[in-house]
Parts: structure tokens; sequence; C-alpha cells
């Protein structure tokens, strides 16, 4: 019997080319495990009601881990018109999988690595070598919306709140309301993630990211659970910054940083700002992270222009099933494969078109394969 079960989620566009490549360099490197298929993304929706169907939640219940590609989403009225038309009447509200997994499964911790490999002609700096931590299923991405804006909610708001008078003013369906929700425990889980990582792997520092000075309740209550964390970790620096701030200072001494820990919209953007000093998209590698399922994924999305060509980057792919390898405990395997990796960025014979060169999406993997 093989020791892990995997669940695999191609999804859609480049997610199914670049989870073939990742396939080719797990089949390489022997891992013992069963990989299952499951359904997820836009066709799902379009034919059934339904991104997530309720089979892939299931199987999501019986498994080690997941890999996941890609998933194509788009706006509401577009949702709403690809949808068959047998469901049309039944209110289903489309809402993208990868959040909701997030939040079913509680995968709080979304790990955004970012380490320039030397030799990557992309790379912003040689050397840079960040770790996100992004919190992953609070903050703006709750999924509390209102647009229009109940009416009970918006007498509600004009009798608690003096500085939403102005807009109470406007009618209900001329304003929106996406509420950024931060609880204690999430917060602190999230920091105490990052501090333990920093421990265990004997990084320096950590640095806060919020907006407190400005959005005080919600970033407010973050950075004080924070500094109460830190207090626990006496021999990691920490220090903080505004996201704003924070983008620039990134870009301009990125050797002043090691690991960020940021509610999840401040976390997605300083992730994407991280993968792009590193050679971008195709290079940023996520894990999503509960407490009893991880799932590993590239940043990236399904990236319709370049679906079924084989051409995009399968490397942040590659770095992903790496990090599985890590979450498993199969670190010796984790390791050859980041090497592997790191051989053929340096040597420069195979490069996808991202990094300047003509090579496929397979060719990349079988490079790295055959470093293995
Ligand atoms: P995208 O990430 O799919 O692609 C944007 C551009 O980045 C591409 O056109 C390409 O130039 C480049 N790129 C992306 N991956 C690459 C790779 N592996 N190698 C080389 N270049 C790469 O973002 P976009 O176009 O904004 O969104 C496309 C669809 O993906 C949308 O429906 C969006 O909702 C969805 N999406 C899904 C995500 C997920 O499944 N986690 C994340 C982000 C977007
Ligand atoms: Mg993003």
């Amino acid at each position: 019997m093989p020791k892990y079960k995997i669940a695999w989620l191609p999804g859609d566009g480049i997610g199914i080319e670049v989870l073939e490549a990742a396939r080719i360099v797990l089949d390489t490197i022997q891992l013992n495990a069963e990989y299952i298929h499951g359904d997820i993304g836009w066709d799902f929706w379009c034919s059934e009601g339904d991104a997530f169907p309720q089979r892939t939640i299931t199987l999501l219940k019986s498994v080690d881990a997941a890999m996941f590609g890609a998933i194509t989403s788009k706006p509401m009225k577009a949702a709403q018109a690809e949808l068959n038309p047998k469901f049309q009447d039944k209110g289903l509200i489309y809402r993208s999988p990868i959040v909701r997994m997030r939040q079913q499964f509680d995968l709080y911790n979304c790990l955004r690595p970012c380490k320039a490999y030397p030799g990557n002609p992309l790379n912003f700096k040689e050397g840079i070598d960040l770790v996100v931590f992004r919190e992953n299923t609070e903050d703006l991405y709750s999924g509390v919306e209102f647009n229009p804006v109940p009416q009970e909610l918006a007498d509600l708001l004009t009798t608690i709140s003096k500085p939403f008078a102005p807009f109470a003013k406007l009618p209900i369906d001329q304003y929106a309301i996406s509420c950024k929700i931060n609880t204690k425990a999430g917060s602190e889980r999230i920091v105490r993630a990052a501090f333990e990582f920093a421990r265990k792997f004997k990084r320096k520092k950590v640095t806060i990211v919020h907006k407190a000075n400005v959005v005080r309740a919600t970033d407010g209550l973050f950075f004080d659970a924070a500094k109460e964390v830190a207090v626990h970790y006496p021999e990691i620096k920490m220090d903080d910054a505004n996201i704003d701030a924070m983008t620039m200072w990134l870009l301009k001494n990125p050797f002043n940083y090691d690991v960020l820990v940021a509610p999840n919209l401040y976390g997605d953007i300083i992730s994407d700002l991280c993968a792009q000093m590193v050679g971008g998209l195709g290079f940023g590698c996520s894990g999503n992270i509960g407490t009893k399922l991880a799932v590993f994924e590239p940043t990236h999305g399904s990236a319709p222009k370049y679906a079924g060509q084989y051409k995009v980057n399968p490397i942040a792919t590659i770095l992903a099933a790496k990090m599985m390898l890590d979450w498993l405990g199969e670190t010796e395997k984790g390791a050859k494969l980041e090497n592997a990796v790191a051989a053929v960025i340096k040597e420069g014979n195979v490069r996808t078109y991202d990094m300047g060169g003509n090579s496929k999406t397979l060719d990349m993997a079988n490079a790295i394969a055959e470093k293995l």
C-alpha cells in the first residue's frame, strides 16, 4: 500500500499543464504515494453549478495532502451567463473554490517562500531569500459582503457609527460593503507559525506587516496579537511596517527582510511582489497549510492566454511539490528536488519563455527530473 494519499487537483488552463510537469518529478523521485484525481474549476461551475463539488470535498477529507494547479474565476455576470440553464433560477452564486477550500479546511497558513536561485536571469537581485506568511482565512476574504447594502445594516451603521454617516445618505445600491474581519486567535496562530518557522530555520527577523495607524480596529488587533506572540521568541528580532511603506522598502532593500507575516490581503500583495523579485509568477510557490490538511499550489492562476500551449514555467509548481515533500516529512527528497531545480536554473540550458528561452513546460520538468 502506498504510504501517502495525495489529492491531485489540476483545475483549469495551465493548471493542468503545470501539474503534469510536477508529476514527472514526483514520479522520478519515487514518492511512495497514490494520487487521486479531484474535479475542481470553471467547467464544474458551468455544468453542475459548483466549481468545488462535494465529491472533491469528500476526497480532501481522506488524503494526507493535495496538489492544486489553478482555476479560472470570472466576474458575477459572466459566471451567471455561463451557468447551465437548468440551474439559472436556483440562486447559485459563484465563489472561488480555492478561497472556499482555504476556509472549509481551515488552511490558515499561506506559506510563500521567495528565493532567488543563482543564475535566474529574472532575479531582481541575487541572494534574495524571503518567506511570506499570509493569513489565509480571515480579513477582507471573510466573504461577508453586501452590494446592495441591506437597509437594516445601513440603518444600524447610521446609529452606531458617526464616520459612516456620509455614506448612509446614499441610496443602498450606490455603495457596497466588504467586511474585513480579523480574530485574535486567527492573528496569533499565523504569527506563531512565522516565529516557529524562524526558530526552526534560524532566521534572524520576523516583520509584521499591517496598517494599524489607519485601519485601527482590525490591523490594530493583528499587530497587538503579534507583539504578544513575539515575546515568546526572544532570540528572534521583530519589527513592523505599514503595508504601503513595506512595498517600497522591500524594493529598496530586500536584504533588510527575512520572514514577513501579514493579514490576508496584505500578504497576498507582498507575496506577489516578493515572487516578482525572484523571477515572477513562474517561480511563486505556495502552501495552504492547516492542522489536518495542506494544499500546495503555484501562486499564479490559469493564464487562459497560454492554456493548451505547454509553454509556461512549471518551476513554481515543482517548488510547491518540494514544499509538499517537506510537509510530509520527506525532507531528504524535498532537498534533492530543490537542488535539482537550482542546478537547472544555474546551467541555463533549459529556459521557458518567461526566462527568455523557448523550452516547453515538460522540457523543464524532464530537465529537473534528470538531475534527481
Ligand atoms: P495568471 O496568474 O493566470 O496569469 C497572468 C500572467 O502571468 C499570464 O498571462 C502570464 O503572462 C504570467 N504567468 C502566469 N503563470 C505563469 C507561468 N507558470 N509561467 C510563466 N508565466 C506565467 O493571472 P490572470 O491572467 O490575472 O488570471 C487568469 C485566471 O486565473 C483568472 O480567471 C483568475 O481568476 C484565475 N486565478 C486563479 C488563481 C488560483 O487558482 N489560485 C490565482 C490567480 C488567478
Ligand atoms: Mg494572489
